[in-house]
């Protein structure tokens, strides 16, 4: 019988050690009984970026890679995109199955009431310049919703738990739309009750006098987006959650650090990277200069909306994406950049440079182009993708919170600067070489 375990020779000392296996994965501090002496500290992982490490386990998202599957608590994403809607895949995602008609129902109806903000809120975000971001108004705002639940510290209560993760599910529309209309000057628009999640998000941003409608086959395609972007496993932003959430503080900052991290062009900005890119090509006819750019970049310019840390073949997300444009377009007309979109992925996806990196398109390449078709300026686009990763970021944050092994999340480092020296006096010091 194979035993579950791995055998390690340390070559510096002729000793020999066993450690066990477990869900694929060795346990790193095994590893520092492995020492030369009695004062080494003993072997240590060293994995930059996260590429081999497991930071937790988890039973929200499955993941693989290689063949291009994507789970929520065992549901496929097809199906899920197919069938289900966004509240109801939040649900499952907080609480690992999908809720009956009733259960639905009372969640539906939590989150309703809960889409309020404080009107001291809106005074807060009237703070901001004109021309801020509006996703750093999201980071910020959603930061100081914690100084308005004071008792969102109580973060080992159960129901003080699931009171916060309604209002930030509940809130996040409210405030996306909000930080929009104050970057284009426009009065804010108060939730409506009577509306779906997604219809009362859209009415929010773009009700402006008389009677606003939305049309549903859009309100069906941004619940589609809102369900393809609700969880995507341990990726930098729901890594900066759980590693913020670690310390113990309330989910408000935690959820912040999520939205900051997700702003960035590698992770949730990419969109608006992808549209800028698309207009900045300009035309089918200058895509080879243009593949010719990135691939002699070295790595400074990138096919954005291309590439994944897991998927390393067609991101399942991106096909149902594609579907969901030309429903979009239907409705909105062609987005002028999809010609140069899909002969920028037909030639990418036959150039040996992205075949042999297993570089194909990824859920932001398309989804940015039927964003600008419904009328979101690309600064919009990283906030559309908060709105529904809230869901996940708080599933994520709930398991974490709850799970025994974990503790405040503190990484060890390789020191690499100076030995000890003594102080030096500033009229002695030779300045920098
Ligand atoms: N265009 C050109 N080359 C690329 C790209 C790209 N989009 N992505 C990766 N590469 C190259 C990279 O230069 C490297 O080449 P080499 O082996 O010669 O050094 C190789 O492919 C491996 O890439 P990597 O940077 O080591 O991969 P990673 O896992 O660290 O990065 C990524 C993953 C998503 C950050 C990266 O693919 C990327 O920057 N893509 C563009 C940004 C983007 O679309 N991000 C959205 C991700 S999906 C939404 C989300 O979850 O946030």
């Amino acid at each position: 019988m194979p035993k579950d375990t791995l055998t390690i020779t340390d070559n510096r000392t002729g000793k020999t050690y066993e450690v066990p296996i477990e869900n694929g994965c060795i346990r790193t501090p095994d590893l520092r009984q492995i020492k030369t002496g009695s004062d080494d500290f003993g072997l240590m992982g060293y994995d930059p970026a996260f590429l081999n490490t497991a930071n937790c386990k988890s039973a929200i998202t499955f993941i693989d890679g290689d063949k291009g599957i994507l789970e929520y608590r065992g549901y496929p994403i097809e199906q899920l995109a197919e069938k289900s809607s966004f509240l109801e895949v939040a649900y499952l995602l907080l609480k690992g199955e999908l809720p009956t008609e009733k259960e639905l129902s009372v969640f539906t109806d939590l989150v309703t009431h809960h889409t309020y903000v404080h009107e001291n809120v809106k005074s807060f975000m009237d703070g901001f310049r004109y021309d801020a971001h509006p996703m750093s108004m999201l980071g910020s705002t959603v930061a100081a919703l914690s100084g308005f639940y004071p008792d969102a510290k109580n973060i080992r209560d159960e129901r003080s738990r699931e009171i916060q993760i309604t209002r930030l599910i509940a809130k996040m529309p409210t405030i996306a739309a909000f930080s929009y209309r104050h970057t284009m000057g426009l009065p804010y628009v108060y939730p409506s009750n009577d509306l779906s999640y997604v219809a009362n998000f859209l009415t929010m941003m773009k009700h402006i006098g008389g009677a606003y409608k939305v049309h549903p086959v859009l309100e069906k395609a941004l619940d589609v987006l809102f369900i393809l972007h609700a969880d995507h496993e341990q990726n930098c932003s729901t890594t900066s959650v759980r590693t913020v959430g670690s310390s113990q503080v309330d989910p408000y900052s935690a959820v912040a650090a999520g939205v900051g991290a997700l702003y960035g062009p590698l992770h949730g900005g990419a969109n608006e990277a992808v549209l800028r890119m698309l207009r900045d090509i300009g035309h089918v006819s200058k895509i080879p200069d243009f593949i010719k750019q990135v691939k002699g970049g070295e790595g400074e310019k990138k096919l954005m909306g291309f590439g994944h840390r897991v998927y390393k073949s067609y991101d399942p997300r991106a096909k149902v994406i594609k579907r969901v444009a030309d429903e979009v377009f239907d409705v909105t007309g062609k987005n002028p950049l999809l010609d140069i979109a899909l002969e920028l992925e037909r030639i990418a996806l036959e150039d040996e440079y992205f075949v042999k990196r297993k570089l194909y398109p990824n859920v932001d390449f398309y989804s940015g182009l039927i964003y600008e078709a419904m009328g979101f300026q690309a600064e919009m686009f990283p906030v559309l993708f908060a709105i529904p990763r809230t869901a996940g970021w708080c599933a994520q944050w709930e398991e974490m919170v709850t799970d025994n092994e974990q503790k405040i999340a503190r990484p060890r480092q390789i020191y690499t600067g100076a030995t000890r020296r003594d102080y030096v006096a500033r009229e002695k010091r030779t300045g920098q070489k």
